[in-house]
């Protein structure tokens, strides 16, 4: 038998912690393992184990590169702790030795990915060989392995990118949706303003009638700034993420403070506005700034849907029974919005904007939660209002109806979950 075939080279060392490559010989037989370990000694660190239980033991406390194992051991066989060593490794390159074996168990190891399987008794010359190329093998599964890791850190390096631009993007819907709901408060704040300038004028004092107006001009316009500073406080919390405290809001105050923001806004002209209370009041699981922003920016779209006079009704009605969604199909004259995301459970609230206006035409009305889309002239609209009612409802689990017909009017319907008799 000669020693060392000079075609076999002297293998690198793939593991970075030891030296040599480790290699672990497991055979029950005291014979074989010997002869292993005196053939391995110069060229590797040689593990031996008598049972295949000792083998796993060893592999889980060290790197092993390679592993030579007999297929038939008593307890354990070869085969069971191949497949045990590629749970604790699977880039170990493995030789099976074996004697008479059926095809199947060969199949078994070939599956299992051992690189070879050399017949006992063995010549040197082959298991030696045999034991290269499976270091061989390691290194290249190493490298597989750690360009696998790379793609995976690649992978969650992507994510937190994306991530971090969702949040960006959420951070600039945020201050969009700011200056746009500050702009309803100061238009009424402007309209005010001017008010107060006609009662004044030139005068130096005043007094009677046009003192209390003045008055009441000032103390709404206080209102608007708080509004503005609640809008402000709001949104600066959520970008904070803090988790939003009140989510509980009573809808008939609500419905009384839109009324109170219609009376000086400009939208309302000389169009009839209709607001109705519930005759029994129900809490919304929502933030009241949250609740205002809808209404009022479905209410002042509906108000500004024609120039003709038209009338606009707001009204709110408790729905205690969930509703049937898997019926609700968009269509040409329906749109749904967050059915998907949607806390459909009782009791809910239904609060509906209704206006007899030119309706919306279906080419419209597809596009209607498009950012920046509007019809109005340049200048008249940002096209965000409705972007913003969209995300509004999302962020309170709520869903959106809108039945639109051309020539007869809209009717936005918002579902709110409610709390249980005023809890
Ligand atoms: N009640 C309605 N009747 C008819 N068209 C409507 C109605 N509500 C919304 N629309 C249509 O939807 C478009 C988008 O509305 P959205 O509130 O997003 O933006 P906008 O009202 O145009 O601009 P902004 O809200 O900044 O004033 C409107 O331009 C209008 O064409
Ligand atoms: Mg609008």
């Amino acid at each position: 038998m000669s020693n060392q075939p000079p075609e076999v080279p002297a293998a690198k060392a793939p593991s970075p912690r030891a030296a040599k490559p480790t290699l672990l010989i497991v055979d029950d037989e005291e014979g074989p393992r010997q002869a292993l370990r005196v053939i391995f000694n110069t060229d590797y660190e040689v593990l031996m184990a008598g049972d295949g239980y000792s083998a796993i033991e060893l592999a889980q406390n060290r790197p092993i590169d390679v592993a030579v194992l007999d297929i038939r051991m008593a307890g354990m066989s070869g085969i069971d702790v191949l497949e045990r060593l590629r749970f604790v490794d699977p880039t170990i390159g493995v030789v099976m030795m074996t004697a008479y074996e059926t095809t199947d168990t060969l199949r078994q190891a070939m599956r299992l990915r051992a690189s070879d399987y050399i017949n006992k008794p063995f010549d040197i010359g082959t298991m030696r060989a045999a034991v290269a190329r499976a270091l061989e093998g390691r290194s290249v599964g190493m490298q597989a392995r750690s360009s696998a890791e790379k793609v995976e850190e690649l992978k969650s390096e992507l994510q937190r990118q994306k991530m971090d631009e969702e949040r960006l993007r959420t951070r600039s819907q945020i201050y969009e949706t700011v200056l746009h709901d500050i702009n309803g408060p100061l238009t009424i704040i402007s309209g005010l303003t001017q008010l107060i300038n006609q009662r004044i004028g030139e005068r130096d004092v005043i007094s009677g009638e046009d003192l209390e107006a003045t008055k009441d001009h000032l103390h709404r316009i206080i209102r608007q700034v708080t509004t503005c500073a609640e809008i402000t406080r709001r949104y600066l919390s959520f970008l904070r993420q803090n988790p939003n405290e009140n989510l509980h809001v009573s809808v008939n105050e609500i419905l009384g403070d839109v009324e109170e923001l219609l009376r000086f806004h400009p939208a309302v002209k000389s169009n009839e506005v209709v607001i109705q209370r519930m005759p029994r009041d129900t809490n919304a699981a929502i933030s009241s700034t949250d609740l205002i922003q809808i209404l009022l920016n479905l209410t002042v779209n509906a108000l500004q849907s024609t120039a003709e006079d038209h009338r606009v009704e707001l009204g709110a009605k408790p729905i205690d029974k969930e509703i049937n969604i898997a019926q609700l199909r968009d269509g040409s004259s329906d749109r749904y919005i967050n059915l998907d995301g949607f806390k459909n459970k009782a009791p809910l609230v239904a609060l509906s904007i209704r206006d007899n206006g030119p309706g919306i035409p279906p080419e419209v009305l597809s596009r209607l939660f498009e950012p920046y889309f509007t019809t109005k002239p340049r200048g008249q609209g940002t096209g965000l209002g409705l972007c913003i009612v969209q995300r509004l409802v999302l962020e309170s689990h709520g869903a959106l109806h809108i039945h639109s017909i051309v020539g007869k009017g809209t009717t936005f319907t918002v579902y709110i979950p409610a709390h249980a008799n005023g809890h």
